[in-house]
């Protein structure tokens, strides 16, 4: 091969110009662009005119695009839950203030943060309650459904009911999940009320409950953290243990037993309030802290072992009721809608808490005893039984730092809360319905 050949670059047309005889021939002349000629200057100048009018309307065009919002959605059409439902799957992966964005674009307010303007609706948030479908959850899904947020429930069933929330099912703002906190999960949230941990002795010595109320927090944190939620702790006066100091102050740090029967509950919830505070300190986590004093009311579990259900129950199916050690040790009953107003007070205040919430009000067992009787059966038996293990002689709470940051207090006495619950575990125990035995209609 001779290097004029390597060098050669020419295509089949070059070799068009040359003749067949082997003669050079002038290439064709190439085309080159040229301006279209006008009849007239006059024409010219229209032309050009016209050119120019186009330019200046491309960039008032290019201008008002980046001055619009980045949405082609008019700001007063609803955001489908569709939309939230792919939106929350891309979120998941980090940022905690897309629900935020997207609601205030759902509102058409414009900057993040800050209180709703007067006139506006309140801001829709995604919460989640763990133990939703237990007795005090199943109360607050209620009240936040009723409010007008996206709840779901997450419960593994351990000591919950589908029933208590079965109302929901078929509501486009409800979700219920099957899941055991002691798991990872991964959702995108505005608040999390965690309340996931069995409340009776019944089930948390049946199986202990440390882990649910360690890891299961530990879980419910970091998600909190992962997505920039606020979180609620349902903590427990029993974290004071057998109280030396009466009643019993949020400053009171307890007199527990670390190895008892109860340890796995009292001292669990002391790690679960330690973990939280450790992640509001360390990871700036937004978190709140409830320390619940005894609870009544529908829903509660039957048989549960807790006092105020045993009572009801025995007293209902004409059994003695069993009261433990000689019936002296006092505890304050408070209703479960008390304790939902409280809680979410306390959500969405400003405050970390921890903050009593309990009914004041101090009954001995055998005082308890006697409102049964004079709510089911004047005749219902009293039978004593020997005191369990590590069980607190007093119990009543100081709610003075509720009153006066929270402005809570409970407003259902005992004898007007009792009777609503009776009416629930009649149709429970017996699946009576008859409107004349129903004493839910007594005004709380
Ligand atoms: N009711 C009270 O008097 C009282 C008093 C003090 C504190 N508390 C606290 O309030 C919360 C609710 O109590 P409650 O009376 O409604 O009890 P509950 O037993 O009725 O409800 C607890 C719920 O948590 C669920 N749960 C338990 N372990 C779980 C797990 N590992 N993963 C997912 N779900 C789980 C149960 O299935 C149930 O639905 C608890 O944290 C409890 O410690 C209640």
């Amino acid at each position: 091969m001779g290097s004029s050949e390597l060098f050669f670059r020419g295509g089949a047309h070059e070799s068009q110009h040359q003749s067949d005889d082997g003669q050079y021939s002038p290439k064709p002349q190439i085309r080159r662009f040229s301006l279209p000629s006008f009849p007239s200057a006059a024409a010219a100048a229209a032309a050009v005119h016209r050119l120019l009018l186009v330019l200046l309307g491309m960039a008032i065009a290019t201008l008002l695009f980046s001055l619009l919002p980045q949405t082609t959605r008019p700001s007063y059409l609803p955001v489908s839950d569709a939309e939230l439902r792919s939106t929350a799957a891309l979120a998941v992966a980090g940022s905690g203030g897309w629900y935020a964005a997207t609601e205030q674009r759902r509102m058409g307010m414009g900057s993040v943060g800050g209180k709703v303007p007067l006139g506006l609706r309140r801001k829709r948030l995604r919460v989640v309650v763990t133990g939703g479908a237990g007795f005090v959850g199943s109360h607050l899904v209620d009240r936040l459904i009723e409010r007008g947020d996206s709840v779901i429930v997450v419960d593994n069933f351990f000591t919950g009911n589908k029933e208590n929330v079965m109302h929901h099912l078929g509501n486009p703002s409800f979700e219920l999940i099957r899941h055991d906190v002691v798991e990872p999960l991964l959702l995108e949230v505005d608040q999390i009320y965690h309340l996931a941990c069995p409340a009776s002795p019944v089930h948390y010595k049946f199986n202990p409950i440390y882990k649910t109320n360690v890891v299961g927090t530990l879980n419910m944190l970091g998600l909190a953290k992962r997505v920039g939620a606020r979180f609620l702790l349902t903590s427990t006066s029993e974290v004071y243990g057998d109280p030396l100091q009466h009643p019993q102050v949020e400053t009171y740090w307890g007199n527990v037993n670390p190895i008892g029967v109860r340890s796995c509950y009292d001292e669990g919830k002391r790690t679960a309030e330690t973990l939280t505070m450790d992640y509001h300190r360390g990871a700036q986590v937004e978190v709140r802290i409830a320390r619940i004093f005894n609870t009544y009311g529908p829903r509660m579990c039957i048989d549960d072992g807790r006092v105020v259900s045993n009572f009801v129950a025995q007293a209902l199916r004409k059994e003695a009721m069993t009261v433990y050690g000689d019936g002296k040790q006092t505890r304050s009953f408070q209703y479960v809608s008390d304790l939902v107003e409280g809680l979410m007070r306390l959500m969405e205040g400003e405050h970390v808490g921890p903050f009593n919430l309990g009914n004041p009000g101090e009954f001995t067992m055998l005082e308890l005893a006697k409102v049964v009787q004079d709510t089911i059966d004047l005749n219902a038996r009293i039978e004593f039984r020997q005191n369990t293990e590590d069980d607190p002689h007093k119990r009543k709470p100081d709610i003075t730092r509720a009153k006066e940051l929270l402005g809570w207090e409970p407003k259902i006495s005992l004898r007007k809360g009792l009777p609503l619950m009776v009416s629930d575990f009649r149709k429970r125990i017996f699946g009576d319905h008859n409107p004349s035995t129903d004493s839910s209609s007594t005004s709380a």
